[in-house]
């Protein structure tokens, strides 16, 4: 290892920290050899109802697959967050909110948020929301999308929050999955200095034919605009529901197994699928992880710049640092508008101790220039981390050095929505950090690469990521599908949950995440299937085939990059072009309209007619030297048009 590119633990973490290093590898070895006493342990750290005295029971055998933790205990995920706290922190400060302009501020204490929460689970209930019903969430980030969240956990309902960002085709097929009967929005958003008309496209999703379930829609009013529909009998506003709801709402006991929610996301193939995560496990997870990875002690505030949108936002915005008691600063905007001193300003200004944000921001912030945290005092920042794609050293250290004045270790956290919380990341008191690495798994995760084949790489070297284990925040299903559940993780890799990426082990035992090895893309830490824009694009009247792939991009860390064919007779123009950016834009939402969209009169095929996407990616890449073998092809001579038409160049 180059001791230029480690930065050592520092002396004064490596003493006052939760976690050193001596402590991880003794834990971590004691997870790997005695789970059931390991967990046993560490599944206190949540209150439960009844105690549960069963600890594990799985098996990753695709033939008979099943993941269950905890599972007699009962508890509740709400009462986790809320109502343990309210004696000894009641008073502390549970949300702190920033709207898009600054001079929206708003704070809510324990005991507030309980009250809240209470209320609009009430609310629910007076509408019919039942143990078990699937609620779909479409907010804003307000406090009131984790009320919403909480509010359904307390009573049992499963929530399905959809980001902002989704179009009405999106969230009509989500609705549409889960059936469910109550939708939750606002009437329109704010995200830097745009509007964004959730409750517009709420009206456009149940208007699909297929969207049959859905009774009632509570609106939320963040802008108050007049004009943003209302109709009656289906439509009701949240402060009316609330105004008249009861303060007091017992939390309901929930088998550690019972639902807690659904998140959808992108495969390599189909529509996205209803990530399934329960209470007992989940929770558990969620606020060890918070408290280890971010060396969490009491009394922080904690920044997660993720939208709720997000599993992220699930994790380590409401139910890891609730649980753990933290005071949460919530954003409603992105954190460089109006201008990239938007961040120092609100590390400065909330007294931030904990940074976790994305790849992309820092990268965005970096081409923008240092010059705007001159004025940043930071003095207050302690850990920061880093989620969502590979961080690139280049990124690392400019975040090391201009964020964090080089006092902050960075934990660059690999994990991902079906993981439910962090699997490989530093501690901050006890790993030496690489940048670009997120280094060593976290307490009874174990991880290991293998070939294509499925065999075990030891010592250093490079093979798709598997988890040879389950952990307590693992997702335990695909909601409706569990067929699919077992194909998709468990039927690559035999005996082996498989993670879809790739990535190396070096000699020191660290992991580097080199990305997906399927086809899903990672655009702005947002995860897309290829195969979902293609068939947008392909629904599109003028267009025959299309193929999707990703391509580096300075900021988006990969942008979209399209190989479309035409219909015979529709010509190739700069309109079409960008009428097809649009059309993806609005059947998907705007993170998958394609950055370049190059017309292609032929695509690579085998002779069975598979494309053979390799080419493709290196030719949107602009890495056209050395395509490799294209012997296979049908028609190999498509290559160099392809290749003469490109749009990537340097
Ligand atoms: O490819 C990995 C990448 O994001 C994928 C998971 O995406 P999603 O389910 O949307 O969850 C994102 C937030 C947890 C992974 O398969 N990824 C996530 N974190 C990292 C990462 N790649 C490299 N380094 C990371 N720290």
């Amino acid at each position: 290892m180059s001791t230029q590119s480690l930065y050592p633990v520092s002396p004064e973490l490596a003493g006052s920290a939760k976690i050193n290093d001596e402590q991880y590898k003794k834990m971590y070895q004691e997870s790997i050899v005695n789970p059931e006493g390991f967990w046993r342990e560490h599944g206190q750290r949540i209150s439960w109802f009844k105690d549960f005295s069963k600890i594990r029971k799985v098996s990753f055998d695709d033939h008979n697959l099943y993941i269950k933790w905890f599972y007699d205990g009962t508890l509740n995920a709400s009462y986790n967050c809320l109502d343990r706290h309210l004696e000894q922190r009641g008073d502390q400060t549970a949300i702190l909110w920033e709207g898009d302009d600054a001079s929206d501020q708003r704070t809510l204490t324990y005991r507030e948020l309980h009250a809240e929460v209470c209320k609009f689970a009430n609310a629910l209930r007076s509408q019919g929301v039942r143990r078990g019903d699937v609620v779909t969430i479409y907010m804003p980030m307000v406090p009131e999308a984790a009320i919403a969240m909480l509010a359904c956990a307390r009573i049992g309902a499963v929530h399905s929050v959809i980001f902002g960002g989704f179009s009405p085709d999106s969230i009509a097929s989500r609705i549409n999955d889960g059936r469910s009967k109550v939708v939750i929005t606002a009437d329109e958003g704010i995200r830097g200095g745009r509007i964004i008309p959730l409750k517009d496209n709420i009206d456009m999703a149940l208007q699909h034919p297929d969207v049959t379930t859905v009774e009632k829609v509570i609106m939320f009013k963040r802008t108050g605009n007049d004009a943003v529909n209302y109709e009656s009998g289906r439509d009701i506003w949240w402060h009316d529901l609330i105004s008249v709801a009861s303060e007091h709402c017992e939390a309901r006991e929930m088998n550690a197994e019972d639902p807690l929610f659904i998140l959808y996301t992108s495969g390599s193939t189909g529509q996205p699928k209803g990530v399934l995560h329960t209470t007992g496990g989940y929770m558990v997870y969620a606020a060890m992880t918070h408290e280890y990875v971010f060396d969490y002690r009491d009394n922080e505030v904690y920044w997660c710049t993720a939208d709720v949108g997000w599993i992220t936002g699930h994790t380590y915005m409401v139910y890891g640092p609730l649980a753990n008691g933290a005071t949460v600063l919530m954003h409603e905007g992105v954190p460089n508008y109006p201008s990239p001193a938007r961040l120092p300003e609100m590390i400065d200004r909330h007294k931030v101790n904990i940074l976790y944000t994305a790849p992309t921001l820092i990268r965005a912030l970096m081409a923008q220039g240092k010059e705007h945290f001159n004025d940043m005092d930071g003095s207050s920042l302690r850990i920061m981390g880093s989620v969502g794609e590979p961080i690139n050293p280049e990124a690392w250290r400019w975040y090391h050095e201009v964020v964090g004045k080089e006092q902050c270790p960075i934990v660059d956290t690999w994990w991902q929505t079906e993981t439910g919380g962090c699997l490989i990341t530093p501690l901050p008191g006890a790993t030496d950090l690489k940048p670009g690495s997120a280094s060593r798994p976290f307490f009874g995760v174990q991880p290991a690469l293998v070939d294509n084949m499925g065999n075990l790489i030891e010592g250093a070297g490079e093979g798709n990521l598997v988890m040879l284990d389950s952990w307590p925040g693992q997702m335990r299903s695909v909601y409706g599908d569990h067929d699919r559940f077992v194909l998709t993780y468990f039927k690559t890799f035999r005996g082996m949950y498989f993670t879809g990426d790739g990535a190396k082990r070096d000699e020191d035992g660290y992991y580097w995440i080199t990305g997906r090895v399927d086809d899903v893309i990672n655009v702005s830490g947002h995860r897309l299937g290829t195969a979902e824009i293609e068939s947008a694009l392909v629904a599109h009247e003028s267009v025959a085939e299309a193929a999707v792939v990703g391509y580096p991009h300075d900021i988006k860390g990969q942008g979209i990059y399209a190989y479309v064919t035409l219909n015979q007779g529709i010509e190739q123009t700069e309109e079409l072009r960008q009428q097809l950016r649009h059309w993806v834009r609005s059947e998907i939402g705007a993170l998958a309209s394609p950055d370049l969209v190059q017309w292609a009169p032929g695509l690579p095929k085998t002779r069975s007619g598979k494309i053979m996407r390799r080419f493709l990616r290196k030719i949107a890449a602009d890495e056209v030297s050395a395509l490799g073998d294209a012997s296979t092809l049908a028609d190999p001579s498509v290559l160099d048009d392809l290749i003469g038409t490109r749009l990537n160049r340097a």
